[in-house]
């Protein structure tokens, strides 16, 4: 398997705040990688970095430069513009040029069973809509990483099981994704491995059955109850 990402005693600063604190961690091509723990224990900051949005502040962070990523935020930002446009944009962004940028976002509205919404305004959909746009602007890009931020979490169970299904489909094409999750049973459903981040620190890193089995280090453990109360 190649490798994707490897991070060494990573640091990751936010003036005081250490949001990342020595994280040693290798991801291969394929994985589903699930980054679960509490509020403020540095999920998305690792996502960022895998993304190279946050720069190191100690260790270091490799990433496969042959390996395109797309990332999706937790609140997907939309553009006052068509469904269509939005994602074009990103197509064209990254160097399409305009037509087929706009025949390739087509494509991907399909894809997520969007393409009847091509021509509305991107910004009045609902949260759950505006993921799935999200979810083809990513896909559009043809990337062979895909960062989700807590891709369901303001979703309803509709929209969450389309999503849910999506990366799934995904994933199924060799795609390697690492999401961030409250979600112990999406973890479940989804994700090869978890990660369990505590004070900017990983505490837990193992195949999904054997984290849901344990034991955990105690911290992970307390969590793992808590979520499942
Ligand atoms: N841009 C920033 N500036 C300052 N501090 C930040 C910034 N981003 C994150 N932090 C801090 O870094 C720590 C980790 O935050 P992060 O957002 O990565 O946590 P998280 O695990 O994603 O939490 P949540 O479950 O609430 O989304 C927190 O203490 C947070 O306050
Ligand atoms: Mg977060």
């Amino acid at each position: 398997m190649s490798l994707i990402f490897n991070l060494q005693s990573l640091g990751v600063q936010f003036g005081r705040i250490r949001a990342l604190k020595a994280c040693t961690l290798r991801i291969a091509a394929g994985e589903r990688v699930a980054l679960v723990g509490s509020n403020g224990s540095g999920k998305s900051t690792l996502l960022r970095a895998l993304h190279g949005l946050v720069p190191p502040a100690a260790g270091s962070l490799w990433a496969d430069a042959q390996a395109r990523q797309a990332m999706l935020f937790q609140r997907p930002y939309m553009l006052r513009a068509s469904v269509l446009h939005n994602v074009a944009l990103g197509l064209w962004l990254n160097g399409a040029p305009w037509q087929p940028a706009r025949e390739q976002a087509r494509q991907a509205l399909e894809r997520v069973g969007l393409a009847e919404l091509a021509g509305r305004n991107a910004r009045v959909l609902s949260g759950g809509q505006q993921q799935r746009v999200a979810l083809a602007r990513a896909w559009a890009l043809r990337p062979q990483v895909l960062l989700l931020d807590e891709p369901t979490a303001s979703l309803d169970p509709t929209a969450k099981r389309e999503v849910e299904r999506l990366m799934a489909e995904f994933a199924d094409t060799g795609m390697t994704l690492v999401f961030s999750s409250h979600n112990l049973g999406q973890v479940k459903r989804l994700a090869s491995r978890v990660i369990y981040l505590e004070q900017g620190q990983l505490i837990a890193d193992l195949p999904t059955p054997a984290f849901f089995k344990g034991p955990l280090p105690a911290a992970a453990e307390n969590f793992l109850k808590g979520e499942l109360a």
